[in-house]
């Protein structure tokens, strides 16, 4: 069969013959791949940066995506971490980590959002206690992870919604998704802007990292209109920087808590226990969704177009 392959970390996968999938358990359900999202966890995946990396190679990437399955049906599946990824004509799944999407349901909207809306769909709903009303800041807002996180805030009931971002022209969008104020992160007086934007915040979700991060802890913390108001910091993306300096007066002079929420510290059930509910939310057009669909002999262009591509990028085998 065709797939997109990775025979070298430094080089973007090519469109070329991979062995047919083989069953290996009985939870396992051989696929027609129908789209595959190129996520940056994706790439991650085929460069082997990602901390799931096996550095085995070849392999075919892909983390998700949707497929028909032999009764016809289409699911939506999460991969397990092997060789054979989604980009593929066709892939083995585990029936227990996917699930049957409603019918009339778009596949190239489910495999472009699922990804980056699970990140705050879990974060929120498995990674920490958030209730209703609760006050949410979103760093690197303007991304597709970052969209779907203002998204998925207004719809599980957050107070105010802050997105901060460093691309004015996106964060100019946000309003419209659900976003409460905006913060432009760039220039000298983006720490201020931020330091009054998020004085009472609850929860900080965090696609950065890195200086950015250092800055905008820095600023959140000092602008705390009350010191003994919790503050939870979800790290859960890290475009800008895969460490960050955290001053130790920070975790002292607020309630701070800094928390991870991705593959490893959400377990795989809990992960699996979000899937439904989401993907309908995604069936029920609950979200606007920024996709564009590429044919999967394309993959090598594909690859070489923006890391930050908006819309994102998804792979459809059957094109
Ligand atoms: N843990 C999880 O469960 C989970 C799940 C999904 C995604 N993620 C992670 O979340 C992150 C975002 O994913 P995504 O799907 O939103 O990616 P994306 O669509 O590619 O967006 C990345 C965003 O980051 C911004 N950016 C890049 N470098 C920056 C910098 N130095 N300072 C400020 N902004 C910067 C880009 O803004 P510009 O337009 O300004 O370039 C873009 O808006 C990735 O690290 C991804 O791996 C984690």
């Amino acid at each position: 069969m065709k797939a997109a392959v990775v025979s070298s970390f430094q080089s973007a996968p090519r469109f070329a013959e991979f062995p047919e999938p083989v069953i290996t358990d009985e939870d396992q359900v051989i696929v027609d791949v129908v789209a595959a999202g190129l996520h940056p966890r994706v790439r991650s995946q085929a460069n082997g940066s990602h901390y799931t990396s096996t550095e085995e190679l070849p392999l075919v990437p892909g983390t998700d995506g949707v497929g028909r399955d032999d009764e016809g049906r289409l699911r939506y599946f999460v991969m397990p971490d092997t060789t054979l990824g989604s980009m593929a004509e066709r892939t083995a799944i585990d029936r227990r980590r996917s699930v049957v999407l409603a019918d009339g349901s778009d596949p190239v909207a489910v495999a472009a959002a699922m990804n980056p809306a699970m990140s705050s769909w879990v974060a929120l709903r498995q990674r920490i206690r958030f209730d209703e009303g609760s006050s949410v800041l979103i760093l690197g807002a303007t991304g597709n992870a970052g969209q779907m996180a203002v998204q998925v805030a207004r719809l599980l009931g957050a107070g105010e919604i802050v997105a901060a971002a460093r691309n004015a022209d996106l964060l100019a969008r946000l309003p419209r998704l659900g976003a409460t104020s905006t913060v432009l992160l760039d220039g000298d007086d983006g720490a201020d802007r931020l330091r009054a934007a998020a004085a009472r915040v609850d929860i900080v979700i965090d696609y950065l990292w890195g200086e950015p991060t250092e800055e905008a802890m820095v600023a959140v913390v000092q602008g705390r209109a009350d010191e003994h108001q919790p503050l939870t910091w979800i790290q859960i993306g890290s475009v800008a920087g895969a460490t960050a300096r955290i001053p130790s007066a920070a975790l002292r002079s607020t309630r701070l808590s800094i928390v991870g929420s991705g593959q490893g510290s959400v377990s795989p059930s809990e992960i699996v226990a979000e899937l439904p509910a989401l993907a309908e939310e995604i069936a029920k057009g609950t979200f606007e969704i920024d996709a564009v669909a590429v044919p999967l002999s394309d993959v090598e262009d594909a690859w070489s177009r923006s890391e930050t591509a908006q819309p994102r990028i998804v792979l459809t085998p059957g094109a």
